[in-house]
């Protein structure tokens, strides 16, 4: 009755799946989730940009007024937001020449890369500046500077990265 052909015929089908499996993910070339320095800084750098949006956004909602005010959340969402700010140049150390195909960054942040850090300090320099307003003044004092901060994302933008179809 019991065929063991058909049973090893059975196991070997099983390992070939788990094997398609396990290259599924990452196959194929320039993946993000590839193990290159390259692939790292490419997810590194979205992470970044995720926060940095994450909180830009409930900032300026706050600031035009599209949600009720409170101070504690405001203070929080800046200071963090300028934590990411901080971390942004950290994510373009890897040359974007050999960049998953996913990265949107440009080559000219490579080859023009002390005005990229430029864009990136002064990024940073504003967010600092609002921290210090919200301190000094909550905010109240600090809601007129949030459309200017926010003017740096894509002050950075335009230049080095690449646009969405
Ligand atoms: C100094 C330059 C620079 C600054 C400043 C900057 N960005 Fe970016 N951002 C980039 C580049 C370059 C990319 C593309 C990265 C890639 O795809 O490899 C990007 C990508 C993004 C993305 C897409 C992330 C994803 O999921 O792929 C978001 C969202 C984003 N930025 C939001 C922001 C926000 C919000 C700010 C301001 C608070 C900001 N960025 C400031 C350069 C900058």
């Amino acid at each position: 009755m019991k065929n063991p052909y058909r049973k090893l015929m059975m196991l070997g089908a099983a390992a070939s799946l788990a094997l398609v499996g396990a290259c599924a993910p990452g196959g194929g070339g320039g993946g993000a989730d590839e193990d290159t320095p390259e692939a790292a800084a490419f997810r590194f750098r979205q992470a970044v940009m995720r926060v940095a949006a994450g909180k830009m956004g409930p900032i300026g909602a706050m600031a035009r007024e599209e949600v009720p005010v409170d101070e504690a959340v405001f203070a929080k969402n800046v200071n963090d937001l300028v934590a990411a700010a901080g971390m942004i140049t950290e994510g373009f150390g890897a040359d974007v020449s050999n960049a998953p195909a996913a990265s949107a960054a440009m080559p000219e942040i490579w080859t023009n890369m002390d005005d990229f850090n430029e864009r990136a300090a002064n990024m940073l320099n504003a967010a600092q500046e609002l921290a210090q307003v919200v301190e000094d003044g909550g905010f109240a004092a600090a809601q007129g500077l949030v459309q200017s901060t926010a003017g740096n994302c894509g002050a950075c933008h335009r230049s080095y990265r690449e646009r969405d179809e």
